[in-house]
């Protein structure tokens, strides 16, 4: 343990000299993907990309580190430029909870500011509204109006639903809690495997509810287990617990757990999916920190010493692994972490991405006590 405080300490110390450079380098900008190892700006093309709140989340967690005023106005900067994305009801999916949450909320949640929360408060209304009473899911994507996502859900909205737990906590309004509620039953009924790994996609058929089936979505196959689904899964699963207490979902998101820490490979470098060729090298660094996020969160809540040593241990050898043989300190490029990948199925991958970003920071603070919890 005493060596993994080491490491930690050294990257907290190179983060807190890093980040400074990055964020005046970034001023105004919405960051996602790399070129020549400096974020690309997804301001215009991508106004409403499910990525754009994860630079906030970085921004707010450094200002809370720090107290740099720096970190506060481009935060506020950018959850304004969000605002074109709140406008736009063809932009707005079921991803407001990554949008919105490291962006308003967590200004709300830090300044009381009440522009903030009346984004947040907006964002959870749309959320709301794309619950589907027959089959009780939260819709996933949009289309083009001829309704062929009317009957998609994914994996990825367990983590989108904190959003309507914070909407319910602070209307007193229990209506968006008990939807995030259903779309968590919902998903325990239909995306989990006997064995605990995960599926991506689902379909319903969006008039009687009926569940038609599974598609493999990011991941490699139908079947397969797509780790970025299964670190989703896990950590959302872990958030529906933490803000209902209901001891069912802790059960299944430690089942989860299990079933992603069985499959870590013995060099702790995370592929695109646990069933991947053993010859491929595509890796998702993302799918690594968002489990360790999860874990060390899990961690907290479990009872037995055992369950809370061993969610711990992990988390901290899949960041301490990234620290170790992914990370980039160099003030000249924009990204810490390497080796992430969107879909397996994509041309390029083993590439940065602000999200791994986010998850590394989000993780190694929580590490070191000095998280701010945004979800
Ligand atoms: N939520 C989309 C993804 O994980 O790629």
């Amino acid at each position: 343990m005493e060596e993994i405080n080491n490491w930690a300490d050294e990257a907290l110390e190179k983060l807190i000299k890093k980040m400074p450079v990055v964020a005046t380098r970034n001023s105004g900008r919405i960051p996602y993907l790399t070129k020549d190892g400096l974020y690309e700006d997804m301001s215009e093309a991508g106004y409403c990309w499910w990525t754009n709140g994860f630079w906030g989340g970085v921004l707010w967690q450094m200002h809370n580190l720090t107290g740099d005023e720096l970190y506060l106005r481009e935060a506020k900067i950018l959850e304004e430029k969000l605002d074109r994305n709140l406008m736009d009801p063809f932009g707005m999916d079921h991803d407001s909870g990554f949008k919105w949450l490291l962006t308003a909320v967590a200004d709300y949640k830090i300044t009381k500011d009440d522009k903030a929360f009346k984004r947040g408060l907006l964002a959870a209304e749309n959320m709301a509204g794309r619950f589907n009473l027959a089959g009780g899911y939260i819709r996933a994507w949009n289309d083009n109006g001829d309704g062929s996502n009317a009957g998609t859900a994914i994996i990825d909205c367990m983590m989108n639903l904190p959003l309507l737990y914070w909407a319910s906590s602070v209307t007193r309004d229990p209506r968006f809690s008990q939807i995030a509620k259903a779309h968590a039953q919902t998903t325990i009924n239909n995306f989990i495997r006997p064995d605990y790994s995960v599926i991506h996609i689902g379909r319903f058929d969006s008039t009687t509810g009926e569940f038609l089936g599974s598609e493999g979505g990011q991941g490699m196959a139908e079947g397969s287990s797509w780790t970025r689904g299964q670190a989703w899964a896990l950590y959302g699963f872990t958030m529906s617990y933490l803000h209902t207490r209901n001891n069912k979902y802790l059960g299944v998101a430690c089942r989860i757990a299990d079933r992603f820490i069985e499959r870590i490979p013995e060099n702790y470098h995370i592929p695109v999916d646990f069933d991947q060729p053993y010859e491929c090298a595509w890796e998702d660094s993302s799918a690594a920190a968002i489990a360790a996020c999860g874990l060390l969160k899990l961690s907290e809540c479990v009872h037995y010493e055992s369950e809370k040593k061993n969610y711990k241990n992990t988390g901290e050898m899949l960041l301490k692994t990234l620290y170790d043989e992914l990370s980039n300190w160099d003030d000249s490029v924009d990204y810490i972490i390497d080796n992430c990948s969107v879909a397996y199925h994509d041309k390029e991958h083993n590439f940065p991405m602000v999200y791994g970003d986010y998850y590394f920071i989000e993780g190694l603070l929580r590490l070191k006590g000095k998280d701010i919890f945004l979800w």
